[in-house]
């Protein structure tokens, strides 16, 4: 996926332009490109291969003058990273200027057509095709006039838009009118920022936080035209749409750094706090119960459920793998956990009764939307877990529960799985305690719950320690993942930490599956990691430990406090604290986050923009 940003307004639109991008860099980081348009009406382009800091030192070097423009920076999908295929792309004349996140699918074709009426190309990407058939409609427009002056660019975008096949958030501006911005979206997200005498555009609010709170989320299909004073939404047929504004929930604070050296260790520690608002307000002690609003069924609707399809990417697969444990142990309610991608394609026999839950941070990431669609097509009650609000996800579902974990910045997800597991839980005793679940039982796990952020500050403070262990390990080529029953899901988030922003090959497994293949790979010089808290399973996890010890295999174990047997056994111990079996993932989460932090810092990875990585994976 990509970041775009747009302004119209009345100051210099270089330093608004680039500081967005740099907000918006989680999103796409291989190259970065801004285009102001001056008073001249003359087209500033400054774009660069790299990241937002190189394109800063390029627009010190060359200034940018003016007050409208746009900037992108890139995830490469058609054509690699290379200063040629950064954006903004021109049309052929030179006068329009685009950005654009998404893919066009049938841009093969449509740059056949106008390579035969002229055009000539100077990228690989399919978005300079779209400025070029933007630039052709709008002189086709303007010389039959047919279309108003002041029309003419968002006419020109909507007939070229009709034209294309696929996804596309996109800020166009042109030279002729300095004045005016013109956005578009279907299926990547863009939403307008209303400021005093100025308006923006963006990929998420992130953006533009900064200038204003105040933002509209452009559905799929829409057109929005924004003028320093005004703005007009209109869908692709031209219908007027009245906009929905929203106040966004976070400051801008939330997306700045602050004294942290990466984002992702500032939202690690932010997770006693996040993790305390993912409750805030759903726990019902007194009925023994949760309250989640949103879902928009009746207690009726929620008893009839007969089984739960979780549907998600990546650590968001993982949480829901968490759930479907949380699910048949507290609601007794047959749950399983599919890879969004492949559920998308399948043709599971999904019954009446059969809820989807969609899980997604961003919900942006184009697998699991696709599996909403999917899942809504067939006409199954489709739920959805997001954290951003006004996401795609959360505006196509029937209904949902937001996390509240704040923007989440670093590429590798943190505070947003945690938050995930408390929704999890909450929702896994909302639906026990309409079934089997004792009263009794249901304030135990909700009591705990409440003492969960405390206990994540405990083991936060261990992060020195923890880097110690991460400095034994970190020139390792490979590391192993084990974890029984509800540890199973984390030690798959655990490799998934490692190996993404480390770049180190790292596996999970069932801590049993050791002996059917992966006990092959055990030797002195590849360290296996083992979720050992005192729990149901904790005699056989032991014993799996001492497999890969007496095949002098390293073992780090995550253990709880108190056990002074696990000293015995592993090389190294990081303690946890004590509590329920069922709420431990969200502790034994933590010192993972940790390990896979620490050791990619000291291996000099960029930690907050791995390599290949974007935060949402919005193209297939
Ligand atoms: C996890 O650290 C990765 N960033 C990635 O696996 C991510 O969880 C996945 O792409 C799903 O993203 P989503 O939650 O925004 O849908």
């Amino acid at each position: 996926m990509c970041g775009i940003i747009g302004y119209v307004g009345q100051k210099p639109a270089q330093n608004i332009l680039v500081d967005g991008l740099r907000r918006l860099e989680y999103r796409g980081y291989d190259s970065a490109g801004v285009c102001i348009v001056d008073d001249g009406r003359r087209f500033q382009v400054r774009k660069k291969m790299g990241r937002i800091q190189e394109l800063s030192a390029l627009i010190r070097q060359q200034p940018a003058q003016g007050t409208t423009g746009i900037g992108h920076t890139r995830w490469a999908t058609h054509g690699p990273p290379s200063d040629e295929n950064a954006h903004p792309h021109l049309d052929q004349s030179g006068t329009i200027a685009l950005v654009h996140n998404g893919v066009i699918e049938n841009h093969q074709q449509l740059k056949e057509k106008l390579l035969a009426r002229g055009h000539s190309f100077l990228s690989q990407t399919d978005t300079e095709v779209l400025a070029h058939l933007i630039g052709e409609y709008y002189l086709e427009d303007r010389d039959a006039g047919s279309v108003s002056n002041g029309d003419l660019l968002t006419h020109a975008v909507r007939r070229a838009l009709k034209d294309v096949v696929g996804t596309y958030g996109i800020a166009v501006v042109h030279s002729e009118h300095p004045r005016t911005l013109v956005g578009a979206r279907r299926g990547s997200p863009l939403l307008v920022g209303i400021g005093r005498s100025e308006n923006f555009l963006a990929s998420d609010a992130s953006a533009v936080v900064v200038h204003t709170r105040r933002v509209v989320y452009l559905n799929d299909f829409e057109i929005v035209t924004l003028m320093e004073e005004d703005f007009q939404i209109s869908t692709i047929d031209a219908a007027e749409v009245s906009p929905k504004i929203h106040e966004v929930e976070f400051g801008a604070e939330e997306v700045e750094r602050g004294e942290f050296p990466h984002f992702m260790l500032k939202e690690i520690f932010e997770q006693p706090q996040t993790v305390q608002n993912a409750m805030r307000g759903r726990i019902h002690l007194s009925e023994a119960t949760a309250h989640l609003g949103g879902l928009n069924l009746a207690p009726a609707e929620l008893r009839a459920v007969d089984r739960i399809i979780f549907i998600a990417c990546g650590t968001a697969l993982h949480s829901a793998l968490v759930g479907e444990y949380l699910m048949e142990d507290l609601a007794r309610i047959p749950a399983e956990c599919e890879y969004a991608s492949e559920f998308r394609y399948r043709n599971a026999p999904v019954e009446k009764n059969t809820l989807v839950f969609a899980i997604s941070q961003s919900g942006e990431t184009i697998d699991t939307l696709a599996a909403v669609r999917e899942s809504r097509r067939k006409g199954h009650k489709t739920l959805g877990i997001v954290n951003v609000v006004g996401s795609t996800v959360a505006r196509e579902v029937d209904g949902g529960t937001y996390m509240h974990a704040g923007p989440e910045i670093g590429v590798a997800a943190t505070k947003s799985f945690t938050a995930q597991l408390t929704i999890l839980t909450l929702l896994a005793v909302l639906m026990g305690r309409m079934r089997h679940l004792s009263a009794t039982r249901g304030a135990e796990i909700l009591k705990e719950l409440e003492k969960i952020p405390q206990k994540m500050r405990q083991i936060i403070e261990q992060t020195e320690a923890i880097a110690s262990i991460g400095k034994k390990y970190c020139e390792a080529r490979s590391f192993l993942f084990l974890g029984r029953q509800y540890q199973f899901p984390i030690a798959l988030e655990g490799a998934l930490k490692l190996k993404e922003i480390s770049y180190i090959h790292a596996e999970g497994y069932p801590a049993a599956e050791m002996k059917h293949g992966p006990i092959a790979l055990i030797d002195p010089r590849t360290p296996s990691v083992f979720l050992a808290p005192q729990n149901s399973v904790y005699e056989k996890t032991v014993s799996n430990i001492e497999e890969v010890r007496a095949r002098s295999g390293p073992v780090i174990a995550v253990a709880t406090e108190g056990d002074t047997e696990i000293l015995k056994k592993a090389n190294n111990v990081i303690y946890i604290p004590d509590t329920l079996e069922c709420l431990q993932p969200l502790l034994t989460a933590i010192p993972l986050q940790l390990l896979a932090y620490h050791i990619a810092v000291m291996r000099g990875c960029d930690v907050d923009k791995p390599r290949n990585l974007a935060k949402s994976v919005t193209v297939e």
